[in-house]
């Protein structure tokens, strides 16, 4: 193949690249969209597929707009960004049926996949920032920001359209004040510096922002805690600063070792009238809003079928959907095995008086060993992974009539939702939400009958 070529893109990959084909061969060639005419740079080569660098835009497609960030083509976390927002939603409802293998002649299983449901908000709707730090070689100033793609080189963010903006101060006042604590960015090549991660977790409904810094370290310093002091006293709008300790070489951002330094180690947020509480290290959706329209829509899609069922929530987290479904349930058991998450969904409980909701901090799969009790309809959401065979095996057994797969993966979706029919389930649809707007990122809600 020659080395630059002009080619038209044809589609969009599971990944977010531009995909375009010369003599057979499949380029896959990233910031470009369907419809546009580029010229390209061959920089790899295989058997089966090519990979192409964007040199110039000859002709560009009708769906591109210009990014709302500057930062948008050398940022890894927004790769569809310059593409526009309704056509985003068309390409990730593709995303699903390429998985589910609609277009193929082949399908892998039989399953309407329907119009992906937009995200309420589309600017500042991530609630959940997880910065990494390091520091300028010389000058010793903090860098914060998102990595480039495929690298762990950081961009030093200092504005991010699809965040609070309150985020952006917070992380500049840090990068400022830094040096007056003596507190070093991570250089993670050679596992020194300090400061490895700054996560803040922000309240969509009450604006309350918790701070959460990642240290190299197994102690807090005097330091440590006036620098947290001064954050906390700096901003109305932080509620807490948290230190967690994570001294390992490792990509895991958060250990669970963590300690609340000033303030409170929470925030709370409100969806579906319930008042929910959010802690450094579990897990709570990133985009409230389109979060609520999920659990609006599997509560709606309950109240039609059925009558006070009893339900399973399985991958709880701080039960969120269990304790959202309570009021049409019979009875609900949630199980989650970070016991910080069952904690507060305890306090969740007590806050808003519900006491239909039973919790159990422990693996799904053992759960559903021990338990003699059938449901009527267990919802699974499970983490990118999906789920195990034997989770798999045990919850058909445990479910007397439906289950909702809520999945923010359709490659492991598609996967177990094949190992269910060839044990006898039958999928309805599959509902995709943009949860993850600009990203190639898709949740789906997935309802399967196992009567
Ligand atoms: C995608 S989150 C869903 C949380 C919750 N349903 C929500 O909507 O906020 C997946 C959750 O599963 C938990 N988890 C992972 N593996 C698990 C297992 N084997 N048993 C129980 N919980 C698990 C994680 O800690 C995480 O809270």
């Amino acid at each position: 193949m020659e080395k630059e070529l002009v080619v038209e893109i044809i589609e969009l990959s599971n990944l977010g690249a531009g995909i375009a084909k010369q003599d057979g061969m499949v380029i896959f060639i990233e910031n470009t969209c369907p419809g546009d005419v580029v010229k390209i740079e061959i920089i790899k080569q295989t058997k089966n597929y090519a990979i192409g660098k964007l040199l110039e835009v000859i002709t560009p497609s009708k769906y591109r707009v210009i990014p709302m960030c500057p930062m948008q083509k050398v940022c890894g976390a927004c790769q569809i960004q310059f593409i526009d927002y309704n056509y985003q939603l068309k390409l990730k409802k593709k995303i699903v049926e390429d998985y589910v293998g609609v277009n193929r002649s082949k399908s892998k299983i039989d399953v309407n996949v329907m119009d992906t449901i937009p995200s309420p908000q589309i600017k500042e709707f991530r609630h959940k920032i997880q910065y990494p730090i390091s520091e300028t070689q010389n000058s010793k100033r903090l860098i914060a920001g998102y990595y480039k793609p495929k690298s762990h080189e950081i961009v030093n963010i200092k504005y991010c359209p699809i965040q609070p903006k309150i985020c952006d101060k917070i992380i500049e006042y840090i990068r400022e004040i830094a040096s007056k604590y003596n507190i070093s960015g991570y250089n993670e090549k050679k596992h020194l510096g300090l400061l490895r991660h700054v996560v803040i977790r922000v309240s969509n409904y009450t604006g309350e922002n918790l701070v959460t810094l990642v240290i190299n370290d197994t102690k807090i310093s005097k330091n440590i805690k006036e620098f947290a002091n001064d954050i906390f006293n700096n901003f109305n709008e932080v509620v807490g600063v948290c230190v967690n300790f994570n001294n390992k070489k490792t990509n895991l951002i958060l250990t669970d070792k963590t300690e609340s330094i000033c303030g409170v180690d929470y925030i709370e947020e409100k969806l579906c009238d319930i008042t929910f509480r959010i802690g450094p290290n579990t897990f709570f959706q990133v985009n409230p809003e389109s979060a609520e329209n999920i659990f609006k829509y599997v509560k709606e899609y309950i109240k039609n079928n059925f009558n006070k069922p009893t339900i399973f929530d399985a991958y709880a987290g701080i039960a969120t959907f269990g304790i959202v479904m309570s009021d049409i349930a019979q009875k609900v058991i949630s199980v989650e095995e970070n016991k910080e998450s069952i904690n507060l969904a305890k306090d969740v409980l007590k806050i808003n008086n519900i006491n239909n909701v039973e919790l159990y901090a422990m693996d799904t799969a053992k759960y559903l060993e021990e338990t003699t009790e059938k449901f009527d309809i267990t919802i699974l959401d499970p983490p990118r992974k999906g789920c195990t065979e034997e989770a798999l095996d045990k919850t058909l057994k445990v479910t007397k009539s439906k289950i909702i797969y809520v999945s923010c993966n359709p490659q492991t979706l598609i996967r177990d939702l094949e190992y269910l029919i060839s044990k006898g389930a039958k999928v309805s649809f599959i509902q995709p939400f943009d949860m993850f707007c600009h990203s190639y990122h898709v949740e789906c809600v997935t309802i399967i009958d196992v009567e």
